[in-house]
This record gives C-alpha cells, structure tokens and sequence, in this order.
C-alpha cells in the first residue's frame, strides 16, 4: 500500500491552484528603463529583443503606459554620449544634465511612479568603471564622496529609491548619512548587496556603452565562487541603514537569495540582468525554448527563493501577458 499519494494533490488545476505556495504579482516589479537624449528617440538594444533605449518624452509615455499595467516602479539608467564623460564623473551631479533633469520631470509629471536611480560612476567615468580610477586602481574612500554628491543630487530630483550599484566598501553608510544630513531621511536606499563579477551584464553594457576601459570589475563585485562573502556584505549594509538588499544577477545566485532571506529581516530583491534575459529571448527567437514559459518559470524561481522585489525586463511583458 502507498500511504503518501503527492500526485493527488495535483489531480486538477484547481487543486494545484489551492497548494500553489508561491505566486506574481505585478506588484512585486521593478522595471529597468534606460534613458537617452533627443526627442521622439527610441533605438532597440541590439542584445536585448524588445528593449529599447528612449528619449525622455518617450520614457514619460512609456511609464505612463506601464502604470496603466499595474507596474509603478522603474529604474533609470542613462546612456550618456563619450563627450560627457570625464575621469570624476563630473555629469553624475548637473542638473541641467539629461539623468537628472529627466528624474525631475518624470516626478513632476507622474508623481505617482516611484523613481529608482543608480548610484555607479561607470555611466559617466571615461574609464568605464564604478569607482574612481587612480594609477590603474579603483580607489575606494575617494570614490564614495563622489558617490554622496551623486546620492543628494538625485533625492533633490525627487528619486524614491537609491539604488547603489557600484560595490564600493561603506558606500550605504556614507550615502546613508549625506542624505539624513540633506534632510532626505524618507529617500530609500536599495543596496546591491551581493553584486557579483558577472558575465550576465553584457548586454547591459553594450546597451549605456559602459564596459570598463581597462581590466575587469573583480577588485569591487565579488567572486561567483564565494557565498559567505555576501553574507558579510549583506551585514554590513544591514548595519549601514539598507531598506532592501539586492543580490545580482539572480538566476545563477537563487542559493544566495535564499541565504540572504534566511538571515535577514529587510525585503530581498533580485536583479533578473541583461544577460539572464538574452538567453531566453535568444533561445525563444530560435525556436529551442518556450519563451513565455521560461520566462514565467525564471521570475516565479526568484520569488520562490525568497526574493519579494524582482528587477527584470521582463516586467511590461509580464504585466501585459498576465493582465495584472
Ligand atoms: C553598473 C551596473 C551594471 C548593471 C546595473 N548597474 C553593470 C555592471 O556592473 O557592469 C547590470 C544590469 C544588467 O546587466 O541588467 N553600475
């Protein structure tokens, strides 16, 4: 005799629907945009079907159209042309530069969608890195003053979330406090915890043109080997005043979700990256793989690891297959 059946409680759809522990919602999104200049401009990222760089008006409707959806977050990234990069990222912090002036408007415009930036100097480093560059070396306390400026110039554009990406040691400390001194106590921050020297970012890179000049990114993100490592990154910034703790990429990193929601009372987000969506449009264009499938498998993973917020750009797709 089989005294445990499992098959039984997946007989039919409304039995597996009542023992389903995990679900999506449209809630649980973060949309990635990524940002250029002109107008009426939009040009498809080569790497990534279906995702495109846009110009600010066109960003404003997109958000629109998207909130319409049911999506009410986004993260903007900018892709800034070579003449406005400089060795301090100096256009990190000009307000009447396109990152900024574009935040600003999209809040006074849409008050209502909740703004996530980046906080990194490789949008805007002529060496293409996330820390500044001194005698070939990625300089860590140097940096974060530049990350702090940057940090108040975004708050004061009426950013929601600060999304820390560059990996530099104490930076959620050091943001953390020029925002409070600022005044900006309810401006949120979002650390990349456990960022790891991926080669999933590719495409990302190829869609802001900010693969590092030189060398690679292993002096600040971390060693795909290593999980103990984000376990000590995730206390300090839990120690330093992170309101959510990001671990990137996710598909590959779904034991460090799960380590980092184990031990930590703060929400867990997952960066679902550039590369991780590649893959699967790629294999869907050649036929190999179900895409709306996968692609629903890949984010349901992450939320099933423990991750409650999810960054992919996925999401529009997402919302629009699932009609909320
Ligand atoms: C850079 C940054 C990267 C991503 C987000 N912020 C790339 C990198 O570290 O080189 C990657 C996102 C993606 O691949 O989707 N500060």
């Amino acid at each position: 005799m089989i005294t445990h059946r499992p098959r039984r409680n997946r007989k039919s759809q409304v039995i597996r629907d009542l023992v389903q522990e995990n679900t999506l919602s449209v809630n649980d999104f973060i949309f990635p945009l990524f940002l250029i200049e002109g107008k009426n401009k939009k040009t498809e990222v080569g790497s990534m079907p279906g995702i495109c760089r846009l110009s600010p008006d066109l960003m404003l409707k997109e958000i629109e159209a998207c909130m319409k959806l049911g999506i009410k977050t986004f993260d903007i990234f900018p892709s800034l042309d070579d003449r406005y990069k400089d060795k301090k990222a100096t256009e990190s912090t000009n307000k009447k530069g396109l990152y900024l002036r574009t935040i600003a408007e999209i809040k006074k415009k849409l008050p209502e969608a909740v703004i996530m930036t980046d906080i990194a100097m490789d949008p805007y480093s002529s060496d293409g890195h996330d820390g500044l560059v001194k005698n070939g070396e990625i300089v860590n306390d140097e940096t974060l003053k530049i990350l702090g400026r940057m940090a108040v110039a975004q708050a004061e554009c009426g950013a929601d979330i600060l999304g820390p990406s560059d990996m530099m040691d104490g930076r959620v400390g050091y943001i953390r406090a020029a925002l409070d001194e600022a005044g900006f106590t309810n401006v949120s921050i979002m650390s990349y915890t456990a960022k790891y020297a991926s080669g999933f970012y590719g495409p990302f890179r190829d869609a802001l043109d900010s693969a590092p000049r030189f060398g690679d990114k292993k002096t600040y993100q971390m060693n795909p080997a290593n999980s103990k490592e984000a376990l000590l990154e995730a206390q300090l910034d839990f120690a330093e005043g992170a309101d959510f703790l990001m671990v990137k990429p996710a598909m590959s990193y779904l034991d460090i979700i799960r380590l980092l929601n184990d031990h930590f009372e703060l929400p867990i987000a997952a960066y679902n990256v550039s590369g991780e969506y590649a893959m699967v449009k790629a294999a869907a264009a050649k036929g190999w793989i179900d895409g709306d499938k996968v692609r629903d498998e890949v984010l349901l993973s992450m939320k099933r690891a423990g991750a409650s917020v999810i960054l992919s750009y996925f999401a529009k797709e997402w919302a629009l297959a699932h009609n909320k």
